[in-house]
């Protein structure tokens, strides 16, 4: 048996323009989904027959990445499903990782560009942001050019993404899940299907990404409070995108007395969002009252391993 696990993550700045090649940072949390890889004599998942609605990514990675030979499949995850927090992304490098791990040669950056490939094929449009936030851990960037600390450069037509290693200073973060579940597949294509009829919305995603490169400095610098006013105002970018839902822009309102700022992170449309902020008990009280579910979750966690 080989056993692998991946983080979660959670989007500081940059989801739905990272995905048109615009800069994102994102960061790994101490939530992780295990898989676990049996040879077998047909092909089960949790004990039942692999069905393909029910294990798209896992399904995906392994015809992609394996072959034919059957094998029994056990996902544990910490990260709810349809969150924002990559839950996709760390069921799909988790997999991966046990896959090569089977092949003997499992590699942070293979499993980072096959989770990229898996998650276009599955939600039809994707970035490398989850997938690879998953695989390395830690924090990165994406930018548009190569810098210092770049990992890896991936590309899908026009598009072209450069994954770079950062230094997260210890942020204290509080997440909160809104309970409904946001579909990431058509949350993105719905983003296009607007970018590409209204320059207004184009503007939008061009701001998203001049905000990211302002929060990229910030977080050198550990300005708390500056992190937190970008923090909202890339949330108010992301509303009029049409991504948020009456529920995430609640709890963000419930958190913000407490917090230096507070935004949805991931695809939106429900899920979760997140506060910077000191007063941890409070934000997480505030989301409770607003019906939300909170989770304190840390940063500075590996990235996909085999365990
Ligand atoms: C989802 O966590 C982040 C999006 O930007 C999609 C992507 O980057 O693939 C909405």
């Amino acid at each position: 048996m080989t056993i692998a696990s991946a983080p979660g993550k959670f989007i500081l700045f940059g989801e739905h323009a990272v995905v048109f090649g615009q800069p994102a940072i994102a960061v790994a949390i101490d939530l992780r989904c295990r898989t676990s890889l049996t040879r077998s004599n047909i092909g089960m998942m949790n004990g039942h027959p692999i069905s393909e609605a029910q294990s798209s990514y896992v399904g995906t990675a392994i015809r992609s990445y394996w072959g034919a030979e059957p094998l029994s499949v056990n996902i544990a995850s910490e990260i709810p499903s349809g969150s924002g927090l990559g839950s996709s992304a760390a069921v799909t490098c988790s997999t991966l990782a046990a896959l090569h791990q089977l092949k003997d040669d499992f590699s942070e950056e293979t499993v980072a560009r096959e989770g990229f490939e898996v998650e276009s094929q599955v939600q039809g449009r994707a970035s490398p942001t989850d997938t690879s936030t998953s695989s390395h851990g830690k924090g990165i960037f994406i930018g548009s050019e190569k810098g210092p600390g770049c990992l890896w450069e991936i590309s899908k037509d026009t598009r072209r993404w450069f994954v770079h290693h950062l230094d997260v200073p210890k942020l204290s973060v509080v997440v909160g899940y809104s309970g409904h579940k946001g579909a990431t597949g058509p949350l993105v294509a719905k983003v296009k299907r607007y970018v590409d009829r209204s320059s207004f919305a184009r503007d939008i995603i061009e701001e998203i990404g001049a905000l990211t490169l302002e929060g990229a400095k910030l977080l050198k610098a550990n300005d708390r409070s500056g992190l937190g006013s970008l923090m909202t105002k890339n949330h108010k970018l992301l509303a009029i995108l049409g991504v948020s839902s009456p529920q995430i822009d609640k709890l963000v309102q419930a958190s913000l007395p407490y917090s230096y700022g507070a935004k949805l992170t991931g695809a939106g449309g429900g899920g979760s969002m997140i506060a910077l902020t000191d007063k941890v008990e409070k934000v997480c009280e505030a989301i409770k009252l607003r019906g939300g579910v909170p989770y304190v979750v840390h940063t500075g966690v590996e990235g996909v391993k085999v365990e």
